[in-house]
């Protein structure tokens, strides 16, 4: 059942979930980053079974589990009670909507030191709805987002429903146009505090976009971003 996927050799891997988002049934997406040492970075992590579990202790050991976005924490408790081990890092405002979930430390705009040769990252404060942590993979040039970008439209690789073509062609207007998530659609904060975070990922210079929901972006990255966040970028 597992379809847990060696995205890049020995560096990435990815497993697409699902989810339900209003009424809709939609995916997700877990990074498994494995760093120099054999340690993995769980990057929204979703529900595993046995044989995804197995796929992962093959690849190295648990160390991280990230919950970079005020949406992507669903499954985190799931994958503590699977790796007790591990220590949780949680987007800032996680631990206020979810009180319950046991975490070790908040991400902050400086990577953590036994990830920092890996990965680069900054906190993106939009409305107090939505806020996300961005990861940077430097080794691959792979920029790993969750609702900053979403890519949903003819490539898309699963059948979307008509209640999600409605959504996505005529609401959001997100159909073969990949834009942020449609809670930035309703503002996206202070501006000047997220365009600076927004700045910080195209100075990345990312080469490719891992994003939760829809297709990846492998080419032609710069231009993506920044008509997805041109709101923003040209205040
Ligand atoms: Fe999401």
């Amino acid at each position: 059942m597992s379809q847990l996927i060696e995205y890049i050799k020995d560096q990435i891997w990815i497993l697409e979930y699902p989810v339900r988002f209003g009424g809709m049934n939609l995916y997700g997406r877990m990074t498994i980053i494995k760093l120099d040492n054999g340690e993995l970075f769980i990057h929204d992590p979703c529900e595993i079974d046995g044989l995804a579990k197995h796929e992962i202790d093959a690849i190295g050991e648990v160390k991280y589990i990230i919950a970079p976005g005020s949406y992507h924490h669903l499954f985190v408790a799931d994958f503590q009670m699977k790796y007790p081990n591990a220590e949780t890092f949680l987007c800032p405002g996680l631990e206020r909507k979810r009180p319950d979930i046991k975490f070790d430390w908040i991400l902050g705009n400086m990577p953590d030191h036994r990830w920092g040769n890996a990965l680069e990252q900054v906190v993106v404060q939009g409305t107090k709805y939505i806020w996300e942590v961005a990861f940077f993979h430097k080794p691959t040039k792979t920029l790993i987002l969750v609702d900053l970008l979403e890519n949903i439209g003819d490539d898309y690789r699963h059948s979307a429903s008509r209640l999600l073509r409605f959504w996505w062609k005529v609401v959001f207007r997100m159909w073969n146009n990949p834009k942020a998530a449609p809670e930035y659609q309703v503002g996206w904060g202070k501006k000047n505090i997220v365009k600076n975070g927004l700045d910080r990922i195209l100075g990345w210079k990312a080469n490719r976009v891992i994003l939760a929901h829809g297709e990846l972006i492998e080419s032609n990255v710069k231009n993506i971003l920044s008509t997805a966040w041109r709101n923003v970028l040209i205040e």
